[in-house]
Order: structure tokens, then sequence, then C-alpha cells
């Protein structure tokens, strides 16, 4: 399965970022910016983003970092952001566009069920719209925590299932206008059915906390539906 998913991002991954931006009208910027503001970042910080895909959440973590040391007059250079995918053309964006602005980023190749940090080692572990790919959800989410300090964060952004009066147009919306832009723009019909299919059937809210909870990683876990639940940001402390 995961050799399945590496192959699919590895195909689209082009297109990737302008499929973003056109099947969210842009909303998954707020998305991000909404998990960097959860994060409440105290520096110095050291911060993990998993499932990085091309980048972006890592971005806006560094351009949070950024602002608030130019705020308060902290050094830069003490801070750690690693963007880790384990799809190495989906990496070449995130290289390019890292790279393009001199961020310093570290991107590195890394499964997320089997992280080469070490226990305790970052303040943060993130991982945007990446578990519910992940084979073994539940295994994903204990390896971010066990790379993350006790009382420090990890933070996942996924989708989930719109609740109320926009269900109904939003599930006709991803059935069927998705899977047509992604064979209009990515080329790649199967992908954009895919993806949207995914997140229809991932547990969300509650049940995706309970499976946080079964990791017996954290000391308490918080959970925030975006835009009627279409998606979710899960924030766990670590014990
Ligand atoms: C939908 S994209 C999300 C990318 C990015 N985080 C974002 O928010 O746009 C999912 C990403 O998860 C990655 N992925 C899936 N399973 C993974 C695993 N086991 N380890 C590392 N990356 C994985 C894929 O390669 C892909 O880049």
């Amino acid at each position: 399965m995961s050799k399945e998913v590496q192959q699919m991002f590895a195909k689209i991954s082009s297109k990737y970022d302008l499929m973003n931006d056109v099947l969210s009208f842009g909303i998954h910027h707020i998305w991000r910016n909404f998990t960097v503001r959860k994060a409440n970042i105290q520096l110095p910080i050291k911060i993990l983003d998993c499932a990085t895909g091309t980048g972006d959440l890592a971005i806006a973590f560094h351009k949070k970092i950024v602002s608030k040391a130019e705020f308060n007059g902290l050094p830069l250079n003490n801070n750690e952001i690693v963007a880790t995918d384990f799809c190495d053309e989906m990496l070449v964006y995130a290289k390019n566009k890292i790279a393009a602005k001199e961020y310093p980023i570290k991107v590195e190749n890394a499964d997320v069920l089997n992280l080469q940090y070490s226990d305790y080692y970052f303040d943060i572990a993130s991982i945007s719209f990446g578990i519910r790919n992940v084979d073994n959800p539940s295994k994903g989410v204990s390896e971010l925590a066990r790379v993350v300090k006790p009382n420090g964060k990890v933070m996942i952004l996924e989708f989930g299932q719109p609740i109320g009066w926009f269900a109904q147009p939003y599930n006709f919306y991803s059935k069927n206008i998705m899977p047509f832009f992604g064979k209009l723009i990515a080329g790649d019909q199967g992908a954009y059915t895919y993806l949207p299919e995914t997140a229809s059937k991932f547990p969300s809210g509650e049940n995706f906390k309970k499976i946080m909870e079964n990791t017996n990683s954290f000391s308490d876990i918080k959970y925030y539906p975006l835009s009627f639940g279409i998606a979710y940001l899960y924030v766990g402390i670590v014990k």
C-alpha cells in the first residue's frame, strides 16, 4: 500500500500545489495558519514536519519563527525545522521552494512509520493531510509522539466529514468536481478520486481523538473542526 501511495504522489507532484489552491479555493492556507497559531511557538524551537509534501506547513512554521524572533529580538539560528516525506518527487518541489527563498529548513526523506530521529528530540511534530495516507495511522501517531519532548505537541491536520447543510454540496463537489479537475489539470482522475474518497472515510473528531488516546502517548488532546468539519486540527500534548 505505501508503495502505491508513494507512486501516486510522485505522479501528481508537479501539479500538487496548483491542485491544492484550485480545489480548496486557497482555504488550505487558512487551515495551515490556524495550525501554526495553535502551535503557540516559543523560541528556541525544534519542529519536525512529516509527510511534508511540497513543504507548505514547514514554511508556514518558519515564517512564524522569523516574525517571533524579529519581534522579540531573538536569534534565528538556534531554531531547527526538518521537513520530511517518503516521496522524493514531492520533496523536489519542497526543496526548490525552500532553496529559492533560502529558508533554513532541512529537507529529508523519512517514513512516518519509522522515523530516524531520537526520542524526545523535537518540541513539535506535525503532519498535514498525511496521516490518512499512512498504512498504520495509530503507529504513525505513536512515532510522531516518540520524537517529541514531554509537554511538546503533536499537531495533526487532516480532512474530516463536513456536517449540517454543507455536507451534501461538499460531497457532490468531492465526488464529482474534484476528480474532474484532477483529470483536467493534473491528468490524474484516479488520484483525485482516491484523495476525497479516503477523506470521506477517515475517522474524524472524537473517533480520531480515540485513536490518539489509544496510543497512550498524550496527557491531553484537543481538536478543532475547520470550515464546517471539512478539516480538523488535532493537538496532542505529549506525556
Ligand atoms: C496529501 S499529501 C500532503 C502534503 C502536505 N503535508 C500538505 O499539507 O499539502 C500527503 C503526503 O504524505 C506523504 N506520505 C504518505 N505516507 C507517508 C509515510 N508513511 N511516510 C512519509 N510520508 C508519507 C505522501 O508522500 C504525500 O507527500
